[in-house]
């Protein structure tokens, strides 16, 4: 495994793969945790060449007290990605990834007119920044995102055709602690007590997605509103945690479905505060 720090450093060992080789890419935020690894794995299976970017990207950071606490935890980080088969890890500077201050702003469809967008505004134009930005000198055939964060998964989608890159992007699932609380490099911040009522938020999702499945069998489910209304009260019930929002929204537009017929495929999208910690997560209703 090859570690790189700088574009040159990338480029020379880039230079090296033989032709046709495959190369997938997982960009990351680093604090790697299985949820990551087990992209990687994916990426391994698909292809010879697995590259793996660790850039605390400052412009998807609407917040810099979150930037500024974000974990970061290398040197642990390139051990996981050498079990896990990574052949090249790219840790760039700042200076590397934005050598100019970045003005783009990106066309995202509208996708991020609802959910995590309006929360954190700006947020996923700093994400299609960096993405392309990546894209741009890894040049890979496959990029690898995580179902956890499903608006930002459908907005790189967006993106990537609209600019036409030459790429398939792959989706992969969410991977769970095993009482159920989504991995994330957030959940290092969370204290004991904010950890141990945490998986709160996926038991909700769990019911939820249980009462909406009825509903397709026997139209005894209330209408998405009522439901999204249910899992907020039920999430804040535990006084630990506060709904920041809860969605039910058409998989395709992002946008919030008012019957269950509106849309073929439906997921629900929550964020929730356990104290000072932001967490997200997803399940799929129909
Ligand atoms: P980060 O939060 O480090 O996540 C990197 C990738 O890992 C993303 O595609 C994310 O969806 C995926 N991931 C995180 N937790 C996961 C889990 N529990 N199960 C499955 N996949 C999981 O997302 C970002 O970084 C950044 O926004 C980035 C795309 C790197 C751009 O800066």
């Amino acid at each position: 495994m090859t570690i790189c720090y700088t574009l040159s450093q990338f480029y020379d060992a880039i230079s090296l793969v033989p032709k046709g080789y495959e190369v997938g890419f997982v960009p990351t935020m680093g604090a790697l945790h299985q949820g990551h690894i087990s992209l990687v794995n994916r990426a391994a299976a698909d292809c010879k060449i697995v590259v793996v970017s660790i850039f605390v990207n400052p412009t998807q950071f609407n917040n810099p007290a979150d930037l500024e606490k974000y974990p970061r935890t290398l040197e642990n980080d390139c051990e996981m990605l050498e079990k896990a088969g990574a052949t090249i890890v790219f840790i760039p500077s700042i200076e590397e990834i934005y050598p100019q201050k970045d003005n783009r702003i990106f066309d995202l469809g509208g996708l991020d007119s609802n959910g995590e967008g309006p929360h954190r505004p700006g947020h996923f134009n700093g994400v299609a920044q960096v993405v392309t930005r990546l894209f741009d000198i890894v040049e890979p055939k496959f990029a690898y995102f995580g179902e956890k964060d499903f608006q930002q998964l459908a907005i790189i989608r967006y993106f990537s055709k609209k600019l036409n890159y030459p790429l398939s992007i792959v989706s992969c699932p969410t991977v769970r602690e095993s009482d159920g609380l989504a991995m994330s490099s957030r959940n290092l911040l969370l204290t004991p007590e904010h950890r141990k009522v945490a998986p709160a938020i996926y038991k909700t999702l769990k019911k939820a997605a249980k009462i909406a499945t009825a509903q397709n069998l026997s139209q005894i489910c209330p209408a998405p509103q009522e439901l999204t209304k249910w899992v907020i009260s039920e999430i804040n019930s535990e006084p630990l945690l506060k709904t920041e929002y809860a969605e039910i929204v058409d998989s395709i537009s992002l946008c919030p479905v008012k019957s269950w017929d509106e849309a073929d495929e439906i997921q629900l999208c929550t964020a929730v505060f356990a104290g000072a910690v932001r967490l997200i997560d997803n399940i799929k209703l129909k």
